[in-house]
């Protein structure tokens, strides 16, 4: 496979032996990316590992070596920046997202589910994307931040382009989304100003108002990220691993069975069909050697977190999904400093979602072919358009 074919449809329809190949040829290689710019990727685990600590590879690329042109106002968040302004921006949010805290949205998150599913019990045949797998995780966290449930569909579609990339949105498009998206999260903060709750926006804002710990990019950037990554994740976790299991009968059969499987499914999930594929990008501040290749100041590294996820020097039978894996130290959520914050909340989600939809839908099945379902577009995400199912 060429460089240019990374945005080839069959290459997301199925990229395990792609990637298989790759790490066979060596565990970092050049790729050339569809919007045209040139970087390293790694596809094996313990270079992958590796590149997510090395501080030589910033998150904050300033000047000539910086390749994303965003606006300041999302672009100031603690995924584009490196310690010490990560550590301070991070810390402003952590404790809201520690296992604690997040058990304790558990009734209010089993209640939403069984909203969701009581409608879906209502049809013949639904899109699970759409029905469950999308609407779960957007109010969750829509509840979390204090941002009215209502607005969803008009961020969803914002949010979607955006991460989908200019390669598959278009430029024009790509920068409309932006825009619209800032200036609603600019509203949002404008309203709540008036009446604080005990919302997390109604605390970032306190912290914002009263002294230097936030400014108001930061603040902005901030509410962009936890929206997105608060919801553009999690539905490609329920979406693969309802499709994981549903595909071979015996393991929807098996967790049915016994829910004590549960939660090392879910890791199988994470480690299988990673929801996201490959890391955010990363530039290099320094020369540097990462899997036998000379990385010089100013490239580009992504990490190809799926292609890790299944590296056969570090995981048995890699592609094979084993409930009872006893030691699973997949890199889904990332790894060093940025290691997904709402990792706790993604696991409780998933957790209660799979549980439920297992003793709701026990003859839950595919509505189509395993082979007619079709992968969104773009690299940095892996999950499906939609997943036709039989209640
Ligand atoms: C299954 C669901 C999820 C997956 C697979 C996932 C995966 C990841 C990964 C791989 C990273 C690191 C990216 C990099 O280093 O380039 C990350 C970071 C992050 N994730 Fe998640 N995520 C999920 C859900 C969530 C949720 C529900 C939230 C809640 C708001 C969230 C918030 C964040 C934040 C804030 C960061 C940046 C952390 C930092 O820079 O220190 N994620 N996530």
């Amino acid at each position: 496979m060429t460089q240019e074919d990374l945005a080839d449809p069959l290459f997301a329809a199925d990229p395990h032996p792609t990637y298989a190949q790759w790490r066979t040829e060596g565990p970092i290689r050049r790729v050339r990316l569809p919007r045209g710019v040139d970087a390293w990727l790694v596809t094996g685990y313990e270079d992958a590992r590796k590149a997510l600590t090395d501080p030589r590879l910033s998150k904050a690329p300033r000047g000539p070596q910086s390749y994303s042109g965003v606006q300041n106002a999302i672009n100031r968040h603690m995924l584009a920046t490196d310690p010490p302004d990560h550590t301070r921006l991070r810390k402003l949010v952590a404790a809201a997202f520690t296992t604690r805290r997040i058990e304790s949205l558990r009734p209010r998150i089993e209640e939403i589910t069984d909203g969701l599913l009581d409608e879906m019990s209502a049809h013949d045949r639904v899109d699970l994307i759409d029905a469950f797998a999308f609407p779960l995780p957007i109010q969750v966290i829509c509840e979390l931040l204090g941002i009215p449930v209502e607005d969803r569909d008009s961020f969803r579609a914002w949010s979607s382009d955006i991460v989908a990339g200019p390669e598959v949105s278009g430029a024009e498009r790509l920068q409309s989304s932006m825009g619209a998206l800032i200036a609603y999260i600019k509203g949002l903060l404008d309203r709540r100003r008036g009446h604080l709750g005990d919302d997390l926006l109604s605390g970032l804002i306190a912290v914002r108002d009263s002294g230097d710990r936030l400014t108001e990019d930061e603040l902005t950037s901030m509410v962009f990220l936890l929206l997105i990554a608060g919801h553009e994740t999690t539905v490609n976790l329920i979406g693969n691993g309802t499709y994981l299991l549903l595909s071979d009968r015996a393991r929807w059969e098996r967790l049915h069975a016994d829910r004590s499987l549960l939660p090392g499914a879910i890791e199988e999930f994470l480690r299988l069909e990673s929801p996201v594929e490959m890391s955010t990008g990363r530039v290099a501040t320094d020369d540097l050697e990462l899997g036998g290749q000379q990385i010089h100041a100013g490239d580009v590294v992504l990490v190809g977190l799926l292609s890790a996820n299944r590296d056969p020097e570090r995981f048995e039978a890699p592609d094979e999904l084993r409930f009872d894996r006893p030691h699973n130290p997949h890199v889904g959520f990332g790894h060093g400093i940025h290691y997904c914050l709402g990792a706790p909340l993604a696991r409780l989600e998933a957790t209660i979602a799979f549980d439920k939809l297992l003793s709701r839908f026990p003859r839950l099945r595919l509505a189509v072919p395993p082979t007619d379902l079709i992968w969104r577009p773009g690299l940095l995400l892996r999950g499906l358009t939609d997943l036709p199912v039989h209640p």
